[in-house]
């Protein structure tokens, strides 16, 4: 069976490869409409009733290009599962319907009571569940039978598992463990690194049935972030030095409301090297809070200012596009790297 069968089933418009945005909380947004033969998602909020507003902006989108909005909707969206109020998400999918629940961060009895609910309140709506270790997914695939698991690997930016594999090893002991359990032909999808079709054309090859790109649509024209983050993504080069993972990010205005399992990458800043050094968490926010309102101080940059989470892959995104221009862009790359792969083995 191909890899996209079973996707195809409930996402009938999706093309090989599978191109997904990642579902960015409160940056992802208009774009959920603009990733055609992919899944368009609109990340997590808060606010739920701006959250309600960003899918009727997304809907009416929709309606607008001619495409089918019959239920389901056919974008995704993202939810942040731990500390969110379950009842009044519900009411969310119920009205909306979107094709594909996106939960994570969370542990596998919450994802097992959220995944319950959701197929209860709306049948339509498939559940994907996005973790980062191979013991989460094979007890996550036995407690909730996801319609797909998103395997995310270190690599990613954003929050993730604090002690995460890459999607190089992360995929097939996934698919390995899995099929131990007796669990086969469930899709797999991978996120982490992945910015342009080499990075897409490897994880086919790893097995996955499609891709997540969280960190290659910062510079999609509809995201959601100001220019100065922007331009900080585009500035960045040499992924493996400019990010890094820890829970500081989150640390910065308060304490870190995150569970213990997960830390997050972001671009380095002078948060992150006073941290690495000893500096207590106090005295740099101390230290942070002077120099934002002090002219004379230390200047800072935008990304001192604030974290700006982003992947190991930011050195590869070099410029704006149009969210469809990136997708389409992938999706050709990827049919070429495969090519070349196939003609080296002669
Ligand atoms: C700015 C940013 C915000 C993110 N927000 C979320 C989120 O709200 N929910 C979620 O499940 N993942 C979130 N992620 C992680 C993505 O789902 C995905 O795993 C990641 O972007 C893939 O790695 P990449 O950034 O290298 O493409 C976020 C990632 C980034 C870069």
């Amino acid at each position: 069976m191909s890899l996209l069968t079973s996707l195809k089933e409930y996402l009938p418009w999706i093309q090989p490869p599978l191109i997904i945005n990642a579902p960015m909380s409160g940056i992802a947004k208009k774009q959920a409409s603009r990733c055609p033969g992919g899944l368009g998602q609109i990340g997590y909020l808060d606010d739920l009733h701006a959250l309600a507003n960003e899918l009727e902006i997304v809907k009416q989108s929709l309606h607008e290009s001619n495409l089918n909005v019959s239920k389901p909707l056919p974008i995704g969206l993202g939810v942040i599962v731990f500390g969110s109020p379950l009842e009044a998400w519900l009411k969310l999918f119920a009205k909306y319907k979107p094709a594909v629940a996106w939960l994570s961060f969370a542990d596998t009895k919450e994802l097992q009571e959220w995944t319950e609910a959701i197929r209860r309140c709306s049948p339509e709506t498939r559940a994907w569940v996005q973790l980062g270790s191979v013991r989460a997914a094979v007890d996550v695939a036995r407690a909730c039978r996801p319609d797909a698991l998103v395997l995310q690997g270190s690599d990613a930016g954003g929050h993730g598992h604090e002690s995460g594999a890459s999607v190089i090893s992360l995929i097939p002991e996934v698919a390995d463990a899995l099929s131990d359990h007796g669990i086969d032909g469930l899709p797999l999808i991978a996120a982490g690194g992945i910015i342009d079709g080499r990075g897409c054309a490897a994880a086919l090859a790893l097995g996955a049935s499609g891709v997540v790109m969280g960190t290659r649509f910062l510079a999609a024209e509809e995201t959601s972030i100001p220019a100065i983050y922007r331009d900080a993504i585009f500035e960045a080069s040499d992924g493996g030095e400019a990010t890094a993972r820890s829970r500081v990010f989150d640390e910065i205005w308060g304490p870190n409301l995150w569970p213990e399992t997960y830390d997050g990458r972001c671009l380095k800043n002078k948060v992150y090297e006073q941290h690495r050094s000893g500096v207590d968490i106090n005295q740099i926010r101390a230290w942070l809070f002077s120099s934002m309102n002090n002219p004379a101080a230390e200047r800072l940059g935008p990304k001192d200012m604030g974290s700006i989470w982003a992947g190991t892959g930011v050195g590869l995104v070099k410029k704006q596009d149009k969210a469809e221009v990136i997708v389409q862009g992938v999706r050709s790359n990827t049919h070429r790297c495969l090519e070349r792969a196939y003609l080296y083995m002669g």
